[in-house]
């Protein structure tokens, strides 16, 4: 990073605030190579393009405010423009920070992808655009980004997608006031990244297409998702690893698999997720409406999750825990270890099941849940008829009308069943 750095200096004379920004230029000025098969082929390309700036500023429009800080220029901002009713080909890209100004990133045209999968053969970066390092940066502006997905999906099993968006430890971040259609992989991931604010996002992929996951986060704390509507193939959120404080509020789902925590503690890992909640979703004809997923075998905790507020429509597995989630074939071995799930709460969840079973905890034998927790809860059948719960080695208390009536198997819940029931016995 540091020789890149050296090289633009002493090429183009820049400021040093507008280092990190030519990266972004880079990025957008792909389409212009055919041959550019990576980031750094491309700066040399640069070097010998002695009017490489004016070629920038026909393109992208560039405002920089700098508010004189004290001392040094460390709170410039600066803001890149990509107007409305501007197409870009961007080929795969990485954005490294660190920077020394505040980025505004502002898309109000389009970017899109190259179709062809073989585009990456070689390229440097495992990302369709990679943001890696940078803080303080915004991206909004109205406008699209399309990663051209359907030859990935196509040949899904052959080659390793990529995500279309990638955040990868972007602290104080923002980013809203987007479209991101067909993503080849997950559409916006976030992994690393403490203090992140999405809102009105609009993300969307056919129901079919394979793990196109509209928001992923991992690892991450402190994230808000807020006021977006996701309709893809794969989960609408989905959190993994080591994720804390994390709000969704106000998100309409489907199709697509629902909003959901995992899977976690595959091949033995540690992920601790907790402290999540989600108030305000709309799910339809998704396949999962509020899922917890772990694999056996792993280690750490979910813990104070509290789903509040949401409404379903022929929703296929509405209130899932599976801390027996295995995707391969044959069945995966029982383990002796697994991630303890501990106070989810589920409040005023109300909807249409397009399953019978419209609860289902299924709970380890090694670490049951507990502290589960279900308050005024109607999900009727889609199709007429009953809807049941099922348990296993689920603990926990209701409140408020449940339907399907829970099924908790410990003796806690026997302890509540008997006293809530004693009026009744009173009364006859
Ligand atoms: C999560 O955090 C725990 C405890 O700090 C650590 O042992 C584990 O490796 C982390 N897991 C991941 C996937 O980063
Ligand atoms: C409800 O969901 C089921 C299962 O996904 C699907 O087969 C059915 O067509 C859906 N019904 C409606 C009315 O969308
Ligand atoms: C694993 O445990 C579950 C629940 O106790 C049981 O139903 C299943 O048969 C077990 N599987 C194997 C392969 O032992
Ligand atoms: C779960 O909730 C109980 C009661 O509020 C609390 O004592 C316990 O510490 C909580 N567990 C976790 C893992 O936060």
């Amino acid at each position: 990073m540091s020789k890149t750095h050296q090289f633009l200096q002493k090429s183009v004379n820049f400021p040093l605030s507008f280092i990190c920004i030519c990266f972004i230029y880079c990025g957008f000025l792909f389409s212009n190579f055919a041959n550019a098969r990576g980031f750094d082929s491309l700066l040399k390309q640069f070097s010998q393009l002695g009017a490489f700036r004016s070629i920038l500023e026909s393109r992208i429009v560039l405002n920089v405010k700098d508010y004189g800080a004290k001392g040094m220029a460390l709170k410039t901002i600066l803001r890149i423009i990509i107007p409305e009713g501007s197409h870009y080909l961007v080929r795969p890209i990485s954005l490294a920070g660190p920077c020394t100004s505040k980025i505004t990133l502002v898309i109000s045209g389009s970017i899109v992808a190259p179709h062809n999968p073989d585009v990456w053969h070689g390229a440097d970066t495992h990302k369709w655009l990679y943001f890696h390092g940078v803080d303080h940066l915004t991206v909004e502006g109205g406008g699209t980004i399309d990663g051209t997905g359907k030859e990935w999906w196509e040949s899904s099993c052959k080659i390793k997608p990529k995500n279309a968006i990638t955040f990868h430890r972007c602290n104080n971040l923002v980013v809203k006031n987007l479209k991101i259609v067909n993503g080849q992989q997950m559409h916006i991931a976030f992994t690393t990244c403490d203090g992140v604010a999405v809102s009105r996002l609009g993300v969307f992929a056919p129901g079919g297409s394979p793990n196109t996951d509209g928001i992923h986060i991992s690892a991450s704390t402190n994230v808000e998702v807020k006021d977006s509507t996701i309709r893809t193939g794969d989960d609408c959120i989905s959190i993994v690893s080591n994720s804390s404080k994390v709000k969704v509020r106000n998100i309409a789902c489907g199709p697509g698999h629902g909003i959901s925590i995992g899977s976690l503690g595959k091949s033995g890992s540690c992920d601790q997720v907790y402290d999540v909640s989600v108030r305000g979703a709309f799910l339809s004809n998704t396949e999962n409406g509020l899922r917890i997923k772990t694999w056996q075998g792993g280690s750490g905790f979910v813990s104070n999750v509290k789903f509040e507020d949401v409404l379903m429509e022929n929703v296929s597995n509405p209130i899932i825990i599976d801390q027996y989630y295995c995707d391969s074939s044959k069945a995966c071995p029982n383990k002796t270890c697994a991630i303890n799930v501990e106070n989810i709460s589920y409040v005023n969840i109300k909807g249409t099941s397009a399953s019978q079973e419209a609860i289902n905890f299924a709970c380890s034998d090694v670490a049951p849940c507990e502290g589960l927790y279900l308050e005024d809860v109607q999900l009727v059948s889609a199709t007429g008829g009953i809807t049941t719960s099922f348990c296993w080695e689920a603990r926990g208390s209701t409140s408020g009308t449940v339907y399907p009536p829970s099924c908790y198997s410990s003796c806690s819940s026997f302890i509540k069943q008997i006293t809530s029931s004693i009026p009744r016995l009173q009364a006859i």
